[in-house]
């Protein structure tokens, strides 16, 4: 038998930050703020990322570069690494992320890379709760409920258990 599939999602897009919630643009903010601290020069693109978590504390990272190319890590996992070690239990609610670039934010919104895509999806994992996902750009902003969203047919630790059952 065969069956086509698909997968899609919804998100919103916003082209004013003033039209976000009150909360989302404090994220936000802060993701702009923090890309200022990054550590980006081989790349000259400099992230921020602001994640929330349930207790209302804001942890924020910045993507630290290395000459050692791969050594380097993204703003999205130092801000979750960050998290999980200064604030064990307290669940992630929302990550936001802006890119500064040259000497001006990104006019687009940011995405997130491969490998934070998939530690986004094993942070919702283990917290059984979404990640709401702001991508900033200055005039462009799109919000996405889950971070899983971003990766569909992921890999998690329910994968690893297939020779268990
Ligand atoms: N980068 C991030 O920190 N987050 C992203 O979502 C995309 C890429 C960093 C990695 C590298 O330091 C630079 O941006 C260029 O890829």
């Amino acid at each position: 038998m065969k069956q086509d599939k698909s997968i899609s999602f919804n998100y919103k897009e916003f082209d004013k930050p003033e039209d976000l919630d009150p909360a989302d643009l404090e994220l936000l903010t802060k993701a702009r703020e923090i890309a200022l601290n990054a550590y980006a020069p081989y790349s000259g693109f400099m992230v921020g990322a602001a994640l929330r978590l349930e207790s209302g504390t804001i942890v924020a990272g910045t993507n630290v570069e290395n000459a050692a190319f791969p050594s380097g890590i993204c703003a999205e996992r130092n801000a979750i690494s960050n998290a999980s070690a200064n604030h064990p239990g307290d669940r992630p609610v929302a990550l936001a992320i802006a890119a500064f670039s040259g000497e001006d934010h990104s006019a687009e919104p940011v995405s997130p890379c491969g490998n934070c895509r998939q530690v986004i999806a094993e942070e919702e994992f283990r917290n059984r709760r979404n990640i709401r996902i702001i991508l900033g750009g200055k005039n462009k902003i799109r919000i996405i409920e889950s971070g899983s969203d971003l990766l569909p047919l992921q890999f998690n630790s329910d994968c690893l258990k297939v020779n268990r059952r």
